[in-house]
C-alpha cells in the first residue's frame, strides 16, 4: 500500500530539529518536499542529503510564500517554525512579544490563509500545526510562547469547522521536551544548556515525532487524527501553587486614601 495518496508538502523551519526530521520521512515516503527556513547552509545540505526543495524564506515574509503558494498546489502543510524566548513575561521586552506573535501564529494564520483554501478547493489536504504542550497546559513557562501556542491549537480546531464538508485534515501535534537544538537556540550555546536540558533525560527524538506525524498522514484518508501530545514518558505538566502572602492586606478607608 502507498505511504499516501499526497504528492508534495511544505514544511517550515526545515533547516534543524523536527522540522528537519519531518522533510527527512517525507520525501522517503516519495513526498516532493518543498523546505523553508532562514539558514541557507543547513537548507542546502538537507536538500543534498535528502532531495527537498529548499526555500531560504523567512516565514514572516508574506510576499515570498505568497508566491510559493501560487506556484505549487501543497497536498500536506507542516506549520512547524517556532521561536521562544526565555524570559518570564513579567520581565518580557517588547521585541520578545513581537517575535513570538510573529513567527509561532502571525505566520501560521497567513501560511494556513494562503494554502488551504486550495486544499478545500481541490477536496484534498493535510494541515500538521506544531503547537506545544504549552499551548493545552500552564506551566513555569513564557506566558507569550504558552498565549500563541493556544492561538494555534484553538485555529488547529478552528481549521476542522471552516474545511467542514471536505477531505481537508487538521492535526494538531502538542510535543512535550524534544531532544532538538531549540534549548540552544533560545538560551545560547553554552554546554550548560545541553546539560539542563538533554543530557540525561530519556527524551523523544525529533524522528519520533517525523513518525508521528507520518502515521498521520498516512491513515485513510477517512481518518483524521486531531490532536496528538507527545511527551516523554518520565514528563507530567500540571501542578498545583498555593502562596501565602509576604504583606498583609492593604485597607483603604471611604475616600480610597490606603491606611
Ligand atoms: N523541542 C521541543 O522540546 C519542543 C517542544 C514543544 C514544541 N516544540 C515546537 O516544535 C517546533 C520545532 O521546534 P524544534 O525543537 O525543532 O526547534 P529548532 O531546532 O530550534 O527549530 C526551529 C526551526 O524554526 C525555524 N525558524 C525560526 N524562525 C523562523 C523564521 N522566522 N522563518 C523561518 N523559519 C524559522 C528555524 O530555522 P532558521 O533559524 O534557519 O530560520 C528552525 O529550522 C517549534 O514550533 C517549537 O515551538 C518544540
Amino acid at each position: 500500500m502507498p505511504f499516501s495518496d499526497y504528492k508534495t508538502a511544505l514544511v517550515t523551519g526545515a533547516s534543524s530539529g523536527i522540522g528537519a526530521a519531518v522533510v527527512e520521512r517525507l520525501c522517503r515516503e516519495g513526498i516532493k518536499v518543498h523546505a523553508i527556513a532562514r539558514s541557507a547552509g543547513a537548507l542546502k545540505e538537507l536538500a543534498e542529503r535528502t532531495g527537498c526543495i529548499a526555500h531560504v524564506i523567512d516565514v514572516t515574509d508574506r510576499a515570498a510564500i505568497a508566491d510559493l503558494a501560487n506556484r505549487v498546489q501543497f497536498d500536506i502543510l507542516v506549520n512547524n517554525a517556532g521561536v521562544d524566548r526565555p524570559k518570564k513575561f513579567l520581565q518580557a521586552d517588547e521585541e520578545d512579544i513581537d517575535l513570538l506573535i510573529d513567527v509561532n501564529l502571525r505566520a501560521v494564520l497567513h501560511i494556513c490563509r494562503l494554502i488551504v483554501p486550495g486544499m478545500v478547493a481541490r477536496d484534498r489536504g493535510h494541515v500538521i500545526n506544531i503547537s506545544s504542550i504549552a499551548g493545552n497546559y500552564n506551566f513555569g513557562g513564557n506566558s507569550t510562547y504558552h498565549a500563541v501556542k493556544a492561538g494555534v491549537a484553538m485555529l488547529s480546531n478552528q481549521l476542522r469547522i471552516d474545511a467542514f464538508g471536505k477531505r481537508v485534515r487538521v492535526t494538531e501535534i502538542c510535543p512535550g521536551r524534544v531532544a532538538t537544538d531549540i534549548f540552544n537556540h533560545v538560551h545560547g550555546d553554552d554546554p550548560s544548556v545541553r546539560e539542563r536540558f538533554i543530557d540525561g533525560f530519556e527524551l523523544p527524538q525529533a524522528a519520533d515525532i517525523a513518525d508521528a506525524i507520518a502515521f498521520a498522514i498516512s491513515a485513510p484518508v477517512a481518518v483524521n487524527i486531531g490532536h496528538m501530545e507527545i511527551t516523554p514518558t518520565l514528563q507530567v505538566m500540571g501542578g498545583l501553587q498555593t502562596a501565602k502572602p509576604e504583606t498583609s492586606a492593604a485597607t483603604y478607608d471611604a475616600e480610597g486614601a490606603k491606611r
